[in-house]
């Protein structure tokens, strides 16, 4: 056994939090030898609703659970935190863009970045889930000015995978066959998923990516819009696929990704592929188990670039916005 991890999970007694903790419990999230120490943070009127999650939870006896603790305080919730999932914000409803929430979400993840930045462990790394995520890491990471920016990353990876689902049914082979997806950009509408250096069994992107309106017309934008195509259907949006693609998330972060494979994630640029510094872009990432790395010298032609620097305009545009309302 590894020495416990102490893990905070913001907006615990929501959606996603409800499928995410009962999994961290049963150790998927860090591995089957790392017991868990889980700090739950939620507003004051979500509290009891937290405390029944945690009644929940105790009724499992998980073996790797050492503890369960409930905060409506950011700066004791992060308390010697080594990982933290932001997932508490509002979700968006029908017929709003992810970027509307921005103003609503924007303002709870300042304080929680200086909570970080005072009260986490030093090698703490933080995942934000709650939407806009790209600009809420940014605020956050902004808001903590000791924490190295690398440790904090926002989720792409539930695009990334729903892109390996769409790859591999039109191309006809089991998902765990796509390799090399990639999702660039910002998680809204704008975000490019890269098929053309995928691998997909023994086919590449490139040659599927020849159906040009199957590529234009269907994989792209199924895979941008699939977020809002299940808030339709469900009247809410994706739970347990988000909190699968957190665990996912964690556990390459942790884990390493798999050799000969990469995954995607947003993580703060410092240049690379052009993005401008300072902006939460979702790059092709691989991860050593300490940390992630941006793929280099991947080349795209201009009907991807073009796409590309759509998203990252979005990116600028949103962080504009965050400066208006002072947030970073
Ligand atoms: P939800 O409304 O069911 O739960 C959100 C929880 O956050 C609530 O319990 C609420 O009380 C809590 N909360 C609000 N403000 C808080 C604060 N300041 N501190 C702590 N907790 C707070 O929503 P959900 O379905 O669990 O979704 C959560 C967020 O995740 C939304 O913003 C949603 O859009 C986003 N999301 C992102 C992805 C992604 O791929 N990045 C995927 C799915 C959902
Ligand atoms: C998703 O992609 O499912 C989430 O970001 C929720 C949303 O608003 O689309």
């Amino acid at each position: 056994m590894t020495p416990p991890v102490t893990v905070t999970v913001t907006g615990a007694a929501g959606s996603i939090g409800y499928s995410l903790l009962f999994r961290t419990g049963a150790g998927q999230l860090l591995g089957s030898d790392t017991p868990v120490r889980l700090r739950l943070l939620e507003i004051p009127s979500a509290v009891r609703v937290a405390e029944g999650v945690a009644m929940e939870l105790d009724d499992c006896a998980f073996p790797l659970l050492d503890s369960v603790d409930i905060f409506d305080d950011p700066r004791q919730a992060f308390e010697g935190a080594n990982v933290g999932l932001l997932v508490g914000a509002r979700p968006r409803g029908k017929g709003m863009e992810r970027a509307d929430l921005l103003q609503a979400n924007g303002a709870i993840f300042a304080p929680q970045g200086r909570a970080i930045n005072d009260a986490a462990a030093d090698d703490v790394r933080i995942l934000v889930v709650g939407n806009p995520a790209n600009s809420n890491a940014l605020i956050a990471a902004s808001n903590a000015p000791d924490v190295p920016k690398e440790r904090f990353s926002a989720m792409t990876r539930l695009d990334h995978n729903r892109a390996i689902a769409q790859l591999a049914k039109h191309a006809g082979v089991h998902q765990s066959q796509v390799r090399r997806m990639s999702i660039w950009g910002n998680h809204s509408t704008t975000q490019y998923p890269d098929v053309f250096h995928a691998l997909a069994g023994d086919r590449t992107g490139a040659e599927l990516a020849q159906d040009a309106a199957w590529l234009e017309h269907d994989f792209i934008p199924t895979v941008a819009r699939r977020g809002a195509a299940i808030i339709e259907a469900r009247g809410a949006s994706s739970q347990a696929s988000a909190a699968d693609a957190a665990i996912d998330h964690v556990r390459d972060w942790f884990g390493g990704t798999p050799s000969g494979d990469w995954t995607s994630a947003a993580v703060w640029s410092t240049g690379h592929y052009g993005v401008p510094d300072g902006l939460m872009c979702s790059f092709p990432v691989t991860s050593d188990g300490k940390g992630w790395t941006v793929v280099d010298g991947l080349e795209h032609g201009p009907f991807s670039q073009a796409r590309i620097d759509a998203s990252i305009a979005e990116l600028v545009e949103e962080r504009e916005a965050v400066r208006a309302l002072g947030l970073i």
